[in-house]
């Protein structure tokens, strides 16, 4: 027997697919964990939009009370439309542009997430312009190896992220130069899909180090921002569907020197909204080959990028068949031999028109879909509103 998601599978059949599938209770369940969770250390959240930007999604993380981790001026307007408020924005990222700088200006947004020196001095003139000083946390590389996938690792000095520490000396001083600027934090993001909490404990070990650094230059930080990055269970969506979010505040409780009145912030996007969604896609074809079997689904990597570009593995379910189990390589339609879901995949026998779910699909699923072959984005439908 294969265990399989909870679907309304007889309201799906009268719908255009592939649509993207979002569990509305589940997605309620997991805000009401982080929040009980990093509570209990007075933590603050601030929900990684890139994750997923859907404004369904972002309205109710929002209203749950989060703050917003943004990385564009695109996600900044999407997290204010939402109705994240504007002191709870943090805005990351290696390249941002003048407009998208104004913007986080205007809204007086909580911090700047600063990447090189470079940018501090565009952003010292911005803000000199406008007459406004501009909070912001340095990202600090910090050289943590976060053993996760090297596309998806941002925590190393061949990465483009964050200042290397052997220059954080020389930003320190720009930083106390600069008059438009005030340095409220630190900041740092290893990587995502991260299981090993070794890499975490890393991390803070790490920062620990840095915030002697800081101190030895009589610099005092109020914000320690540790960025997002927790895994979570691709293979079992169905037994571990919230990730364990008290395993992961306790590493950074147990091994923080925090100094009086400093605030502790976190950036996750996949532990939050991965497991509420799936991609739920039609079988067009069973097709037999010379020496495989395969499953051509109506949704291909333009809905679903991450098995083509990181080898990403999806838990995948025939949900309208029993029937005896057969090995498949799922595939999509698109002209590329890289739109392949999975290859030798379990699922129930499938016939045309089955319904198959692409399991954790939440995080980076809907977000990273694109138009490659003049297909049309995938549709998104709910669980409260079927
Ligand atoms: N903060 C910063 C600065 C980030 O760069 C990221 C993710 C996050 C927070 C959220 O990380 P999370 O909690 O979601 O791991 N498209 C890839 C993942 C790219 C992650 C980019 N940065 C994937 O599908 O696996």
């Amino acid at each position: 027997m294969i265990l399989k998601g909870t679907f309304p599978t007889e309201k799906f059949k009268s719908l255009a697919t592939p649509f993207y599938f979002y569990d509305i209770t589940l997605l309620k369940e997991t805000l009401n964990t982080v929040k009980t969770e990093a509570g209990k250390y007075g933590y603050h959240v601030h929900y990684a939009v890139k994750a997923n930007a859907n404004p369904r999604i972002l309205s109710i993380i929002a209203e749950y009370g989060l703050g917003a981790d943004c990385v564009s001026g695109g996600e900044i307007q999407a997290a204010l439309d939402a109705g994240f408020p504007a002191r709870k924005i943090v805005y990351a990222g290696v390249g941002k542009a003048d407009w998208e700088i104004n913007l986080g200006l205007d809204n007086d947004i909580f911090c700047f997430n600063v990447e090189s020196a470079a940018e501090l001095e565009i952003l010292e003139e911005l803000a000199a312009a406008k007459n406004k000083v501009a909070s912001i946390a340095l990202r600090i590389n910090p050289e943590v190896d976060a053993h996760t996938h090297a596309k998806i690792t941002t925590g190393m000095k061949e990465n483009k992220f964050g200042i290397n520490l052997s220059q954080l000396g020389q930003v320190l001083d720009l930083v106390c130069r600069l008059e438009h600027i005030k340095l409220i934090g630190i900041h740092c993001h290893i990587g995502s899909q991260i299981t090993d909490m070794a890499a975490f404990r890393g991390l803070v070990i790490r920062v620990n180090e840095i915030q002697e650094e800081l101190e030895a230059r009589g610099i005092k930080v109020e914000n320690l921002n540790f960025g997002g990055g927790l895994g979570i269970d691709y293979y079992h969506p169905n037994h571990l569907p919230i990730p364990a979010f008290d395993n992961y505040f306790a590493v950074f409780n147990k091994l923080l020197q925090l100094r009086p009145g400093q605030q502790v912030h976190f950036e996750p996007g996949r532990s939050i909204v991965a497991q509420c969604g799936s991609l739920i896609s039609k079988v067009l074809y069973v097709k037999v080959g010379e020496t495989k079997k395969f499953c051509i689904l109506d949704a291909g990597f333009t809905e679903l990028i991450r098995p083509a570009m990181y080898d990403a593995y999806h838990r995948m379910e025939n949900i309208t068949s029993d029937e005896e189990v057969e090995v498949y390589d799922v595939v999509g339609p698109i002209c590329e031999s890289s739109d392949v879901f999975g290859k030798d995949v379990e699922l129930n026998r499938a016939h045309r028109g089955d319904l198959i779910a692409l399991r954790s699909a939440g995080a980076y699923g809907e977000v990273m879909a694109s138009q490659y072959n003049c297909r049309k984005l995938p549709t998104a439908h709910y669980s409260d509103t079927m």
